[in-house]
């Protein structure tokens, strides 16, 4: 019953609007509620949707959903459910359906809430293909590098496949990334001593938390294997340049920073949660 109380306060926030919520943990300097009602302000129904946060722990998940579930019988207005760190995985087991790309990737970071039905979709992919898009880059047949095998990584390895590329799998924990790698026919390798293969790629993705945190200052790869044909992308968006991301740039690199992963797979989701297209420019002034 822990979640109620918060529910009618973040309805109490936004009387009469259908709510979109960000729940995870941390969330508190999550950057999706700006980039969301900026997007509502600038195609003025900002009196129609709002998006907030609640702060939800990994063992409270069960309980947010129950409490979500009984809300929402009554009140019907939270329609958007974004889900980040480190839920993505398990949110899976309380929806009644999933699309076609969640299906695949078994990890959801965004649910549409119909009135009726919760429906998981995973927009992390768009937000890693469509960087390459906009900057004209053809990734067909690449050779990538995914370097992590948690639950970011699965939309990544999603969205390279679904491009026809040749994918390895580096993780510090092999025993993750052969699973991953057998379940998506790609080749897994440990992190650790492997640098030289890392650099055989042409696109080096990081979808590890090395670069952020405790982690600030650290890169997964060593600066030498890095050369100015390779191209980086990073989704770590807090900092906004990664000690990976400054090698890159030092080595004359493309570097996708990001932000940008977070910008897009935002705007496929402002589309979910509300049928609408946003101006990307008015979610990404607030990046
Ligand atoms: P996410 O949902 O963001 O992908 P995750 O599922 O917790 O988060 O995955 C985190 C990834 O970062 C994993 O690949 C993890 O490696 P392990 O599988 O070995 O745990 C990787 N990672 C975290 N800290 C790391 C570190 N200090 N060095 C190398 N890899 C690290």
């Amino acid at each position: 019953m822990k979640f109620l109380a918060k529910l009618n306060e973040i309805k109490s926030r936004h009387p009469d609007k259908k709510i979109s919520i960000i729940i995870g943990f941390p969330v508190e300097h999550s950057l999706s509620p700006a980039m969301h009602n900026n997007a509502y302000k600038d195609l003025k129904i900002y009196d129609e949707y709002a998006y907030d946060k609640l702060e939800v722990k990994e063992d409270e998940l069960r309980e947010f959903f129950v409490d979500l579930k009984h809300f929402n019988i009554i009140n019907g207005c939270i329609i958007g459910l974004t889900c980040t760190m480190p839920h993505k995985i398990n949110i899976i087991q309380y929806l009644d359906s999933l699309g076609d790309e969640a299906k695949v990737i078994k990890a959801v970071n965004s649910v549409f809430f119909d009135g009726q039905k919760y429906i998981g979709y995973n927009t992390d992919w768009y937000g890693i293909e469509r960087p390459f898009k906009e900057r004209g880059i053809h990734i067909n047949n690449k050779k990538v590098a995914i370097i992590g095998a948690g639950g970011a990584s699965r939309a990544c390895v999603y969205a390279f496949k679904k491009n026809d590329c040749l994918i390895s799998i580096f993780n510090r924990t092999i025993e993750k990334a052969k699973v991953l790698a057998e379940e998506f026919g790609c080749e897994a390798f440990e992190l650790k001593d492997n640098d030289d293969k890392i650099g055989e790629n042409d696109i080096i993705v990081n979808m590890t938390n090395v670069g952020m945190g405790d982690l600030v200052g650290k890169s997964p790869v060593k600066k030498e294997v890095l050369k100015k044909n390779h191209i980086i992308f990073e989704c770590i968006y807090k900092p906004s340049e990664t000690k990976l991301a400054e090698y890159a740039k030092e080595v004359g690199a493309e570097v996708i920073l990001g932000y940008e992963m977070l910008l897009y797979q935002g705007v496929k989701q402002f589309e979910i949660y509300t049928s609408k297209i946003p101006r990307v420019e008015a979610m990404k002034e607030v990046l």
